[in-house]
Formats: C-alpha cells, structure tokens, sequence
C-alpha cells in the first residue's frame, strides 16, 4: 500500500533557524535598551478593545512606546491579514475610536486625527486635479495654514529631497506608481509630524522601485532626517520590515505577541535583503509568524 505524501504534509516540519540569531538578537536588545528613552511614553494604548458589531477584533490592547531622545524609531508591524494592523493604526490615527479603554499621545488621550499624526496609504492618496507642487502644499495651506507663497517653496524643497525634480507641474495621473507614493510621502513628511503612520506603503510596486523607496526612508529618517518621528509601519514583506524597522511587532488577534530590535541597515536595500545573515533574520521572523497560523489551523 502506498502512503501518499503531500507537499502540505511538509509544512509541520520543524524549519530550519539559524540558532547564531537568538545571540544577535539578545546582543541587538542588550545595546537598544541602554539607549535614554523619555519619561512620557509618545505613544500608548491601555486596556483598548475594538468590535465592529459582534466581531471582536481587538480584546485587550496595551503597549508603551517610550522614544528615544535625539533619535527617530520606526516600529514595523508585521502579522496575517485580517489580524487587526489597519485597525490598530487607525486607532491611533483616531479615525476609529476604541470600544472601551485608551489611546495616549503623550499625556493627552486621542479623540480623533490631529495635525501630530501623518498617515501613508497604499492607494495613493494625491489629488487628482493638482499638480506636485499643489498636491504637497495643499496640507500646508489647507491644515498648517501657512501662505501660499510660502508652502509652495516648502513643497519644492520637498519636490528635491524626493527626487521629483522635473515633475513640479505634472498630474498624478502623469506620474508612475513610484512617483506618486513620493508626492504622497512628501505630502506627509512636509507636515513634520511627530508620528507617521504607515499602512502597506508600497505594498503596490514592483521588488525594484520598493528597494528604491526603502533606501529613499533609510535616508530620510535615518540619515537626513529633518525632525525626530515615532513610525509606524505596516507591511506584509518581512525583508522590508526588518530592513525599515528598529523595532519589529508581530500582531496576532489584535495582539502584540512579539516585539523584537533589529539593527538599521548599512548598505542599500538590494544588498542588505540578499546577505546571509539578513536571510537568517528573515526565516526567523517567518518562522514566527507560520507558527502561529499553523498553531490557530490545530
Ligand atoms: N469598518 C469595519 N467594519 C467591520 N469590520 C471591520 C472593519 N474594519 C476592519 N474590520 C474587520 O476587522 C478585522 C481586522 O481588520 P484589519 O483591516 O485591521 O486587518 P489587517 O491586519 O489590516 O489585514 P490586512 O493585512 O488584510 O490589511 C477583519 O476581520 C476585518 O474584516
Ligand atoms: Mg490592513
């Protein structure tokens, strides 16, 4: 009698994690947590629940994000659809708002969106009837109240940082993918926002022009950054969210049940996401996320 083996059968093999990452990621925690965090946590979440009718999506939210003096922190979110990361996001965007418990941003609770707080969609967010310079001083003028004149030189010093250059008077229809999630970025990063938040990013470009918008925030909110911020980033490419990340949560249920540090990069996207070690660090994180669909399938 033959004994017919699937491919799916295979999947409950344990997989193979290079056992060296457990000592770099407790080297990586060790050093992190001798960096001076502030007293007043920028962000925090106590006791937060979420339902939409009957569906509890979140049950019992808590975190603390305390950042780091003179130094900006991306967190990048990773964890199975449907798992409660837009949710959470907007929770913090106050676009939704809790069904019980609190959202803080330092002491203040959230009541709804506010002029600290900058979000990024997948869809490209432009409108379509203003040209680059317009769709990124439209928040300026509209929201900041800041002179025409004066947000359309900001929105040009932008247009540079973000290598539109040449691009001033086109149309985002104009534009291709990668171009108008610059104009989108711009348009949130001109806002000098203490918190972006940011939902699948560039979840909607090709693996090139993602590596080149991956090393374009390495250079914004790593090395040029104009201001200190507090990140989040949602993302379905674990390379991109060790890449981007100093922090990585793995959300399952509407539940943080990983926060691990990873190191900044120091090479371009490209590099970095094919090296070893970086490979390494990728399986692990994978690892953690299937085991916990492979856990909620038993
Ligand atoms: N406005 C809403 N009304 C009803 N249900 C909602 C609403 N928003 C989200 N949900 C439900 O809450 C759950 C979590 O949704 P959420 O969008 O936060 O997931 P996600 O982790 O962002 O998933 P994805 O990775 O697919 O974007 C899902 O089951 C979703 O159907
Ligand atoms: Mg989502």
């Amino acid at each position: 009698m033959t004994n017919n083996v699937t491919i799916k059968d295979k999947i409950y093999i344990e997989p193979n994690i290079n056992p060296d990452i457990f000592n770099r990621l407790q080297k990586i925690s060790f050093e992190r947590d001798k960096e001076k965090r502030r007293d007043v946590p920028i962000l925090s979440a106590k006791n937060v629940s979420k339902k939409f009718g009957d569906h509890l999506v979140i049950p019992n939210l808590n975190f603390s994000i305390e950042d780091i003096e003179g130094k900006s922190e991306v967190i990048s979110i990773l964890g199975a659809s449907g798992s409660g990361k837009s949710t959470i996001l907007k929770l913090i965007a106050g676009l939704l708002e809790p069904t019980t418990g609190e959202m803080f941003l330092l002491n203040n609770k959230i009541e709804g969106p506010g002029m600290e707080r900058g979000m990024i969609f997948q869809k490209y967010s432009s409108f379509p009837f203003l040209n680059v310079i317009d769709n990124i001083a439209y928040p300026l003028i509209k929201v900041k109240k800041i002179k025409k004149n004066i947000a359309r030189e900001e929105a040009k010093h932008w247009v540079d940082k973000m290598y539109l250059t040449g691009a001033e008077y086109k149309y985002p229809h104009q534009l291709s993918g990668g171009m108008q999630q610059r104009v989108a970025i711009a348009r949130t990063l001109c806002m000098k926002t203490k918190i972006i938040l940011m939902d699948e990013p560039f979840g909607a470009l090709d693996r090139k022009i993602r590596w080149e918008m991956q090393d374009l925030m390495v250079e914004l909110l790593f090395l040029n950054p104009e201001q200190e911020v507090t990140a989040l980033l949602v993302t379905h490419d674990i390379p991109e969210a060790i890449f981007l990340g100093d922090r990585v949560w793995i959300i399952n249920k509407g539940d943080i049940v990983l926060d691990e540090y990873v190191e900044r990069p120091s090479e371009p996207a490209r590099l970095t996401q094919g090296r070893r070690d970086f490979l390494d660090m990728v399986a692990y994180f994978s690892e953690k996320i299937d085991s916990l669909e492979i856990k909620g399938r038993k």
